[in-house]
């Protein structure tokens, strides 16, 4: 089959890779129909993780099953599917609790495994014809037949989910205020879903035009820190009030002004000063142990630096790490099939397999409106 493979720092290609099997009878194969290209995977993409080149890429991924191992019970051939990023087992004690992304058993020695990323477990990504899908009882969610709203559900997979979290990690409540680090596309599904819980007030804050315009069509107040430091503008704004919530939407490979420095602990920073006392942060962007590409040594190792003292004078509460999607996705899959919820609308880009090199490049650069692509890998 035809797969994207990682071939180093800023190279993917399309290439011919061995198709999938049934390794253990609650496996199943998925003919994927839908995949999409993550702000994550980006990381792996610039040389920023430990991905050595030979990795399958794509996590968020639906399709049509194809084939069923002997010990599957609830799915069937020809039932249309989509995977939490996120591989759990079901049954370790995070998995029962909720917790399906810090499963224990699927990737030992790492609390989480997921299909095709490094120090993710053994799960080749979906950014293929086909995908094997493990525990496939527990990971993979039935949708209604067809073709229709192929581009919302496949926001299933990751970033519908991870925005909500990323809402709830703050401790947000409906009529609070919560501001968005991050206008990607998982920072305007936590804008999307502040909305759909009844926010009072939300506030994006980025520099790409096109991504603000988005948060703009969703009823969030656009905030461009390339016009002077966000959280002043947000505190000017509201009359030197400050927020109920933040969510950071960005993570480590955050940018000054301007966009051509990074710092990684731009938004952390920002977090605590734009948060009311007794407020709330929820960190979904993602932080790594390790990065080779660091400005820094400590942050090479992960370290870096947090205004803790005033954070803890605040008395703030933080919720960090990645998405139980399983927790959420089938709320939010009936929330689309009633019509309350159309995330799709921050998919800019629907292509075939051939034509993901090009994506990555532009989607990496963030230009020409690259917000969110979804790969066809079948048509
Ligand atoms: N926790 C999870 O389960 C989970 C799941 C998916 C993605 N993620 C992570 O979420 C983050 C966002 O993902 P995405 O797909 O939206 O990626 P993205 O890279 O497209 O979006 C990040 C956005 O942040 C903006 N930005 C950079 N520096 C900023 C700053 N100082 N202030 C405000 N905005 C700034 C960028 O311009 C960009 O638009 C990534 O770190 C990704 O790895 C986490
Ligand atoms: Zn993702
Ligand atoms: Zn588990």
């Amino acid at each position: 089959m035809r797969a994207v493979v990682y071939d180093g720092p800023f190279k993917v290609s399309v290439k011919q890779v061995q198709q999938p099997k049934i390794q253990h009878p609650n496996d199943v194969i998925v003919k994927v129909t839908s995949t999409a290209i993550c702000g994550s995977d980006l990381h792996m993409y610039e040389g920023r993780t430990a991905a050595t080149p030979g990795i399958v890429f794509g996590h968020e991924n639906m399709g049509v099953i194809q084939e069923v191992g002997a010990g599957v019970s609830k799915l069937k051939v020809g039932d249309r599917v989509v995977m939490p990023f996120n591989v759990g087992c079901g049954h370790c004690q995070n998995c029962e609790e909720q917790k399906s992304a810090f499963c224990t058993e699927v990737n030992p020695g790492f609390a989480g495994g997921a299909y095709g990323y490094v120090a993710m477990g053994p799960y080749m990504g979906g950014q293929a014809q086909f995908l094997r899908v493990p525990f496939a009882d527990f990971n993979a969610l039935k949708l209604p037949p067809g073709r229709e709203h192929e581009s919302d559900f496949v926001l299933l997979a990751d970033i519908f989910p991870t925005g909500w979290h990323g809402v709830s990690l703050s401790g947000f409540q409906p009529g609070e205020s919560i501001v968005v680090f991050g206008g990607g596309p998982v920072g305007l599904m936590a804008a999307y879903s502040a909305v759909l819980r009844g926010a009072s007030e939300v506030y994006v804050v980025d520099r790409i035009k096109e991504r603000l315009d988005k948060a703009k069509s969703i009823g969030a107040i656009p905030i461009n820190f390339d016009d002077g430091d966000a959280v002043e503008q947000i505190i000017r704004r509201r009359k030197g009030k400050e927020v109920d919530r933040a969510v950071d939407a960005v993570g480590y490979q955050a940018v000054e002004k301007g966009g051509n420095t990074e710092k990684p602990n731009a938004v952390l920073e920002s977090l605590v000063r734009v948060v009311r006392p007794t407020g709330g942060v929820g960190i979904p962007g993602l932080y790594v142990p390790s990065d080779p590409g660091a400005p820094d040594e400590a942050a090479k190792k992960g370290h870096l630096m947090f205004p803790f003292g005033k954070f803890f004078e605040k008395g703030l509460t933080m919720g960090t790490g990645q998405c139980n999607v399983k927790k959420y996705n089938r709320y939010l899959r009936d929330m689309i099939i009633s019509g309350r919820a159309k995330p799709s609308f921050v998919v800019s880009h629907e292509i075939k397999l051939d034509e993901a090199p090009v994506a990555y490049e532009k989607f990496d650069k963030r230009v020409e409106g690259y917000t969110k692509v979804v790969i066809h890998p079948n048509d």
